[in-house]
């Protein structure tokens, strides 16, 4: 089974294709084709979605044909069609999800409509061997923080999430406040590999307290009565490099010491012994050497997409196309976008 699957939710426009070979768990990517608006966006320090649904109209095609091309697959060899149905910007998510129904249609083949979020938490297991395992999931993005336990396909039982500003999102608010690049996580990563996470003293919302939810809005709040303490008029092009990078490496400890001290209590409270980890701040150099190292002490098996997997990709798409279509589950052609569609809402409907 041939899934070729698209992704258009914000700023990437993404088009994969994945194929099922008889007898084996795990698929074949044969190929991931990403093409970014990044440098566009930077311009304006965030996603515009007019300028993001524009972009993905007029790169689609293109991302398209060369997916297939270095698939070495044509169009009519596709036996499934997926994309992304949301959460995320409507105008954006209406050019992959129309063009996917088109060519479904036009081909007379199925279609199925994934959840945006279900693809990043699926992708730690695009390429595992033993295929998808029960285990608790953390989904890091850009605008969702999700603690999920993860029984099977489809079935999934929410645990915790950010109740205010989503890891990502944090990572970006503080990049913008210190005069950073969109997108911040990556630029506040680098730096912060320079820097001396002990030197500020900043707040870690709800690492005690029992229950799985995470807050992280306070963050950004505390750098903005900091940044005055640390520069007159508190301007941050008046820093010095050193503080700059001690300041984001302070940000960016105080983030993962919340996932990580949440993971663990969810994976203590759920008793799973795996965990995987997805969306774009899993691509996080600290994250993943911290977890790695708290997962070997606690002999959790720890299960983390390569980088390319992490962002918006459309591996994870036809990934859970594939899964969908494994057991004939699939979506009429007059299937909505939904800009919050909730995580579960697509199994429900089925
Ligand atoms: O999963 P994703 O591509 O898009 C959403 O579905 O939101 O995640 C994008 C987010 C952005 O907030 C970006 O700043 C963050 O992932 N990100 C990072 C890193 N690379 C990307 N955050 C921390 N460290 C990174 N290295
Ligand atoms: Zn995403």
């Amino acid at each position: 089974m041939l899934v070729l699957g698209i992704e258009s939710s914000c700023d990437e426009t993404a088009v994969a294709l994945i194929e099922d070979a008889a007898g084996q768990t795990a698929p074949r990517v044969l190929s991931s084709v990403i093409s970014t608006q990044i440098p566009l966006h930077r311009l304006y320090g965030g996603v515009i979605p007019e300028l993001a649904s524009r972009n993905h109209s007029s790169n689609l095609p293109g991302v398209l044909q060369e997916a297939l091309q270095s698939a070495n697959r044509s169009i009519h060899d596709v036996d499934v069609f997926a994309s992304t149905a949301g959460p995320g910007l409507v105008a954006a998510l209406l050019v992959g999800n129309t063009a996917a129904k088109a060519l479904a249609l036009t081909a007379g083949k199925p279609f199925i409509a994934v959840n945006h979020l279900e693809g990043h938490m699926l992708s730690p297991f695009i390429l595992h061997e033993g295929g998808l395992v029960p285990h608790l999931s953390l989904v890091v993005s850009g605008g969702h923080t999700l603690l999920i336990d993860v029984q099977g396909t489809g079935q999934y039982t929410l645990l915790g999430r950010s109740l205010d500003d989503a890891a990502g999102e944090a990572f970006d608010k503080v990049a913008k406040m210190l005069d950073l690049p969109y997108p911040g996580g990556p630029e506040i990563d680098k730096r912060a590999e320079q820097g001396d996470a002990t030197r500020f003293k900043l707040p870690r919302p709800m690492l005690h307290e029992e229950h799985l939810n995470f807050s992280f809005s306070g963050l950004k709040t505390a750098v903005l009565y900091l940044l005055p303490k640390l520069t007159p008029g508190g301007n941050p092009n008046d820093l010095d490099a050193q503080t700059l990078n001690d300041l984001c490496a302070g940000v960016r400890q105080a983030i993962l010491d919340v996932l990580i001290r949440k993971a663990f209590k969810a994976l203590k409270k759920t008793g799973h012994k795996v965990l995987a980890v997805s969306g774009g701040v899993s691509c996080n150099t600290a994250l993943r050497r911290q977890l790695q190292e708290h997962c070997a002490r606690a002999r959790v098996e720890l299960i983390l997409p390569p980088n390319s997997l992490t962002t918006d990709n459309a591996a994870m798409i036809a990934f859970a196309g594939l899964l969908r279509a494994r057991n004939g589950d699939f979506s009429p052609l007059n299937t909505p976008v939904d800009p919050n569609l909730k995580l579960g809402g697509i199994q429900a409907r089925a």
